[in-house]
């Protein structure tokens, strides 16, 4: 039988100082259609919510932008008060109009209460990460940077972590604050961070990647592909997690599911172990599939 066990994926420190299981949770997806209102079977996401400690998952992401608010309160309702150790990761820096409908909102006013009311709603005195979903093109980025930098000063975020940001986006924002994560696009396939990724590893930056399993669609055909999956007995979702785990020491993978089994299918990646002749040949095949 599979071993269930995050813990399998080993550790990072998150800013030198917040132990994790490597192999994370994405709660993007415990929301409604278009991650708007609550999810269409409730019950099941709050089953997958409680069984995240008992899999070894101590790091968990989301968003006040999620549902809005419901990934947050489901979070708060199902988890809290945590397990020890147990590292809450959320954002703001979006607003939402409707399912689907992302706006991009930075300006400090919103960012200070977004992280007062994702305390309450997450039953936290203190938010461990809290991360800049996007940062703004309207408001100045000093008045962005800045602001964040007195919520930390003021105790109510401990780390602080960028969204959506290239190399020269963390220097800049390393002058107002310490930039302890980064969470872009990227997977198997998907490998325009690989840049930013580079530079977290050199500089001890967690590397978040979102969307790591490509939406549950990864679709590499070739034969080479299908050889590796077959011997670890994993699926594509599998195989490709366990890429990422062993592409960089940094990398704090979030998959994102509300369904219980598809959180264990995911758990049971940080127990695959990838020789590096297979981890050559993933990269090669995945980067014929682009
Ligand atoms: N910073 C950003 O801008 C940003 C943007 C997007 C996402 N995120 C974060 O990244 C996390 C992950 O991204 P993501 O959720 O978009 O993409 P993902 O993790 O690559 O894929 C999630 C999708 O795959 C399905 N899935 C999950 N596990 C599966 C499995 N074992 N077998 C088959 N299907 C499976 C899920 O559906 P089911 O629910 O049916 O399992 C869901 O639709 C999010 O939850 C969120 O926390 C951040």
């Amino acid at each position: 039988m599979t071993t269930l066990d995050a813990a399998l994926s080993g550790t990072f420190a998150i800013g030198g100082d917040l132990t994790v299981n490597r192999l994370g949770f994405g709660a993007m997806r415990i929301t409604g259609k278009g991650i708007w209102g609550p999810p269409e079977d409730e019950a099941e996401a709050r089953r997958t919510l409680r069984r995240i400690p008992e899999l070894g998952i101590n790091f968990i992401d989301t968003a006040e932008s999620y549902g809005p608010y419901v990934s947050e309160e489901l979070i708060g309702e199902e988890l809290a008060p945590y397990s020890k150790g147990t590292i809450i990761a959320t954002k703001s820096g979006l607003t939402r109009t409707g399912p689907d409908e992302w706006h991009q909102l930075a300006r400090p006013e919103f960012l200070r209460q977004g992280a007062i009311q994702s305390l309450r709603r997450l039953k936290l005195e203190v938010i461990d990460l809290w991360q800049l979903h996007r940062i703004e093109t309207k408001t100045p980025r000093a008045d962005q940077f800045g602001a964040i930098a007195q919520m930390q000063q003021d105790g109510l975020i401990r780390h602080v972590g960028l969204s959506e940001v290239s190399v020269e986006d963390i220097k800049e924002a390393n002058k107002y604050f310490k930039v302890t994560t980064v969470q872009n696009m990227y997977n198997l396939v998907s490998r325009k961070a690989e840049d930013v990724l580079n530079y977290c590893e050199a500089n001890g930056i967690g590397f978040i990647p979102w969307r790591p399993i490509d939406g549950g669609n990864l679709e590499l055909t070739s034969a080479e592909f299908k050889a590796i999956m077959d011997k670890h007995e994993a699926s594509a979702s599998q195989i490709a997690l366990a890429w990422m785990l062993k592409r960089s020491p940094v990398m704090l993978p979030i998959p994102g599911t509300g369904k219980v089994k598809h959180l264990e299918d995911n758990v049971a990646a940080a127990a695959i172990q990838l020789s590096d002749a297979e981890f050559a040949t993933l990269d090669k095949v995945a980067t014929q599939a682009r």
